[in-house]
């Protein structure tokens, strides 16, 4: 397994770098992508012009998907991995759009202050230890403009008895350690230490894997989220 600098296990796209070539259609066939990458973009309110960042982006799907909507956004993927971020240049290179990919580390986002109206992200908190993911929701607020908004898509506290069973799938791939705080539904509560407010969950839908979760967060004024569960 990979280490990041600061010698913490670094987690791949499907946690092994060699299986990297295989996350595009493992991913399809087995989270519903296209229905909560859908829900996602539906609840972040894209407009012209608006510069979004994707936070763990991997190969790009989401920042594709979401500049396929809005043509005008100015959008921006980061990734701790060079290797995935090659794969969304090629394939965001194919699609015809222009996404800017930067590599970076979720808790040092190498952008200024209020820099982005919204940050998304998706499949990307249940990488990280408790302690990073609080850290990366604190530059996440930090880089995220007074009156923009955070949209996260990420593994959630599960709906009954057999998401929860759905989701040890999940926990032997990527870990337990790193993805307890998610199935705990822990993820709203650090979003509000990290400084953002009217934090909640505004879908959550079931898969092969276990709950998928559509948060919402924002930071200072703008506008709410409307509720919705499935
Ligand atoms: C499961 S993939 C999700 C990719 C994409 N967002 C999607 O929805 O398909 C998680 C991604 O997070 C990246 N990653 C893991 N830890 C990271 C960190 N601390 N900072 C930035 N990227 C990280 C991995 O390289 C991987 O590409």
């Amino acid at each position: 397994m990979t280490m990041d600098k600061s010698g913490k296990p670094y987690i791949h796209a499907l946690r092994y770098s060699a299986l990297t070539g295989l996350y595009d259609p493992v991913v399809a066939l087995t989270t519903r992508e296209k229905t909560f990458k859908r829900a996602l973009l539906d609840a972040a309110g894209l407009e012209s012009g608006q510069q979004v960042l994707d936070v763990g982006c991997g190969t790009g799907t989401l920042a594709i998907a979401a500049m396929r909507r809005v043509p005008s956004l100015r959008m921006h993927g980061l990734d701790g991995d060079p290797d995935i971020l090659e794969r969304a240049r090629a394939k965001t290179a194919r699609s015809g759009l222009e996404v800017v990919y930067s590599e970076g580390m979720s808790f040092d986002l190498p952008y200024p202050d209020g820099r982005f109206d919204r940050v998304l992200s998706s499949l990307f908190f249940h990488h990280l230890m408790l302690e990073d993911k609080l850290r990366s929701f604190r530059e996440i607020h930090r880089v995220t403009r007074n009156g923009g908004a955070l949209y996260v898509a990420d593994w959630g506290a599960p709906q009954n008895g057999l998401m929860r069973l759905a989701f040890f799938g999940i926990q032997l791939l990527d870990g337990f350690e790193t993805t307890r705080p998610n199935v705990q539904g822990k993820l709203p509560e650090l979003m509000e230490q990290a400084g953002f407010e009217r934090v909640r969950v505004i879908r959550n839908i079931p898969t092969l894997f276990g709950t998928m979760t559509i948060y919402a967060a924002h930071k200072g004024h703008g506008q709410p989220s409307p509720v919705r569960d499935a």
